[in-house]
């Protein structure tokens, strides 16, 4: 049931960490079978046939670092966005993005202004080095409250973390809003907008905020080879600022990318069937999920990403326990949205699979 969700505030709830420990884990006996995936937002389609050919022709050379892999990527991305190489950054992962600029701008004793709930790996990673959270509640329609966000900010504020579309809603601001709201903060803090399910969204060229990067703002864009691409064990992620920007970032890395994961990333980057592929297969799957959720009357945020979150009606993590017996895996450890399940995109079998099981939860309790 796609419910407006502005009839009613879901859920008011207090700002704090999220239970992340709570996060699905197989049990012993369910560990026979490989279980069903359905927790981390991952793109079981990937990796690409040309990222896999890329890979094997490369098994032999792991003895080398590839600083000319990383350029060579980092080339490719600057002309496809029309920036510079000195624009863009090749990092283990956009994880390595979200926890240097947490560092950097949000430790120390500075504020960082997040959603709540939202990805968590900046705030919390800013927490850990002193910095202090500022979490805003969603609005009513569970997307990230700009006005709010935008209120929050102080001279202190060293951070404002927008992901978008947010994690675990799956929603999106509207863009027009979004380059408003940057223009104006950017004046006051670094916005880092978190674009790692970008290429899922209905027009991504609209959502995403490259112009701003062009128009000279402090912003940073933080994406990832992780989703559309599924190169998620692979780690490779890239981030897009002003050079100043990209040379904090170079400062504070941890660690040069690994030669295979560039190799899958430079061939998939180039792979456009098999983007293409992948998104309508997400998409198709959202669509089942949601005609699903519609028939059994549960309510869900309209998600414009590879996962779903859906109202269980029960406690949520009673509903993930449940599944977790069957060997699926989900994520209902969203607070304040207790009730609450974020379900990812699998292949469609595994959606088919979800589903029957969902049905069965309700028919048994
Ligand atoms: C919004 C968001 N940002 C970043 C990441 C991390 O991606 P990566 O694998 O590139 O570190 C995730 C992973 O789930 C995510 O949901």
């Amino acid at each position: 049931m796609r419910v407006s969700l502005s009839r009613r505030r879901i859920m008011q709830g207090s700002a704090g960490a999220l239970a992340l420990g709570a996060m699905a884990q197989p049990t012993a006996a369910a560990t026979a079978l490989a279980p069903i995936r359905l927790y981390l937002n991952e793109n079981p389609y990937g990796p690409s046939d040309r990222a896999k050919q890329a890979m094997q022709g490369a098994l032999g050379d792991g003895w080398m670092y590839d600083h000319e892999g990383a350029s060579q990527l980092r080339r490719l991305i600057a002309a496809r966005e029309g920036l510079k190489p000195e624009n863009v950054f090749i990092c283990e992962g956009s994880t390595e993005i979200l926890k240097i600029a947490g560092m950097i701008f949000g430790g120390d004793g500075r504020d960082v202004v997040a959603g709540m709930p939202t990805f968590t790996a900046l705030p919390q990673y800013a927490s850990r080095r002193g910095g202090q959270i500022r979490w805003v509640d969603l609005n009513d329609e569970m997307q990230l409250d700009l006005p709010a966000m935008d209120s929050k900010v102080t001279d202190r504020t060293g951070v404002v973390y927008i992901c978008n579309p947010n994690n675990p809603t799956g929603r999106v601001v509207d863009p027009d809003h979004l380059r408003a709201f940057i223009e104006a903060v950017s004046q006051r803090s670094l916005v880092l907008v978190d674009e790692a399910y970008i290429d899922v969204v209905d027009d991504p060229e609209r959502m995403a905020m490259t112009d701003q990067v062009k128009l000279g703002r402090n912003v940073l864009i933080a994406r990832t080879f992780s989703k559309i691409h599924g190169l998620a064990g692979l780690r490779i992620g890239y981030g897009l600022a002003r050079p100043d920007i990209i040379r904090r970032l170079e400062e504070l890395r941890v660690s040069i990318p690994n030669r295979m994961g560039l190799k899958a990333a430079i061939a998939s980057y180039q792979d456009t069937e098999f983007l293409t592929y992948s998104r309508k297969m997400v998409r198709g799957a959202v669509a089942y999920t949601c005609a699903f959720f519609d028939k059994m009357k549960l309510r869900y945020a309209p998600s414009q990403a590879n996962f779903v979150m859906f109202d269980t009606g029960r406690s949520g993590a009673e509903f993930g326990t449940y599944l977790r017996e069957k060997n699926i895996l989900v994520n209902p450890t969203f607070e304040p949205y207790d009730s609450w399940c974020r379900v990812s995109m699998g292949r469609m079998e595994d959606m088919e699979t979800f589903t029957a099981a969902t049905r069965e939860f309700y028919k048994r309790t």
